[in-house]
Formats: C-alpha cells, sequence, structure tokens
C-alpha cells in the first residue's frame, strides 16, 4: 500500500511534469508558426528555464511570468551598459549611443512593469501596446551605434536576447 501510494504520487509527479513541458512547447510553437521573429527553440529554452514560466499552467500564467522574465533581462543589460559608461576606455568614443540606451531601456521597463500591471487585470489589449513600446528598445539601441560613424555596439548579443524575450510575452498577449 505504501508503495502503492508513492507511485500514485510518482505518476501525479510525471503527470504535472508533462503538463507544465507540453504547455510551453504547444504554446511555443503556437506563436513561432504565427511570427517568423521568434525562434521556436530559444522560446521553449527561455521559458523552461525560467522557474516562473515552467510553473505556469495557462498561456496567461506565461504571459505574466516571461513578461517578468523579459523585464529583469532588461534590468541587467541596462546593469551592463552602465557600467562600460563607468569604463572610460571601454567607452571612449561611444558615450552618446550608450547614454542614448540607458534612457531606452529605462522608459522599456517602465513599459514592461505596466505590461505586467494590465495583463494581471486582465487587460491584455493594454498589455499588448506597452509590450510593443518596449520590444523597439533593443533595435534602437543598435541603431544608435550605427547611424553616421558606424560605432561597435558591444551589447548587440544582449540587445539580440532581450528582443527575443520581449517578442515572446507579446506573442502571447495576442493569442491570450
Ligand atoms: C502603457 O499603455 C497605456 C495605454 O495602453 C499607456 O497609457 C501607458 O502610458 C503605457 N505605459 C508606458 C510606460 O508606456
Amino acid at each position: 500500500m505504501k508503495f502503492f501510494g508513492s507511485f500514485v504520487m510518482f505518476l501525479l509527479f510525471l503527470n504535472g511534469f508533462a503538463t507544465a513541458q507540453t504547455l510551453i512547447q504547444d504554446s511555443c510553437k503556437k506563436i513561432a508558426a504565427k511570427d517568423p521573429q521568434i525562434k521556436y527553440n530559444f522560446c521553449v529554452q527561455s521559458l523552461t528555464s525560467d522557474p516562473q514560466s515552467k510553473a505556469a499552467t495557462t498561456v496567461e500564467g506565461l504571459l505574466l511570468a516571461s513578461t517578468k522574465n523579459a523585464a529583469s533581462k532588461m534590468i541587467n543589460v541596462k546593469g551592463i551598459v552602465v557600467n562600460i559608461l563607468k569604463n572610460k576606455q571601454a567607452s571612449k568614443g561611444i558615450e552618446g549611443p550608450l547614454k542614448d540606451c540607458v534612457e531606452l531601456y529605462t522608459d522599456a521597463i517602465g513599459s514592461l512593469n505596466d505590461a505586467l500591471a494590465s495583463a494581471k487585470s486582465g487587460d491584455y489589449s493594454s498589455a499588448n501596446v506597452n509590450l510593443s513600446a518596449a520590444l523597439d528598445a533593443p533595435n534602437t539601441c543598435e541603431t544608435g551605434f550605427k547611424e553616421g560613424k558606424h560605432l561597435k555596439s558591444p551589447v548587440t548579443n544582449e540587445n539580440n536576447i532581450l528582443f527575443q524575450k520581449i517578442v515572446i510575452p507579446l506573442a502571447f498577449s495576442n493569442i491570450v
């Protein structure tokens, strides 16, 4: 009996695990099919490695978790740029675009926070507007380096990741 109880618990655990995995994979498949900007493998990997996304049981839950995840990545990248600006050697000649990026990130973090609040209250169209606004930040940051002098951005990779991290909740806000 004891064994049976443990076995049932084990099956329930496996089932719960499988459900969560399926939700992430199904949802990523769905949004990747609709939007060529979304990379299926990145989507699955990004959501699976985030405990809150992994624990989500609905697309609404994935929307909230992936918005939070995008915001924390944005805060992280902003910190990287702030640190580069503090380093006179690393920021030489690119102070202007770096400062613009910090400003863009600051506004975009505000947009992501607004998106989260809207999504929590079930206002998905407002969340969509705020997520769209936030999505522009990484590309506009990159453009700042290319304009005129064709300077090299030290955060191209981070901006690519950031774009992918924001386009995921944006796509979820369209299907909830
Ligand atoms: C978020 O969107 C709402 C309208 O949908 C707007 O009023 C608000 O200013 C936006 N927030 C940010 C930070 O852009």
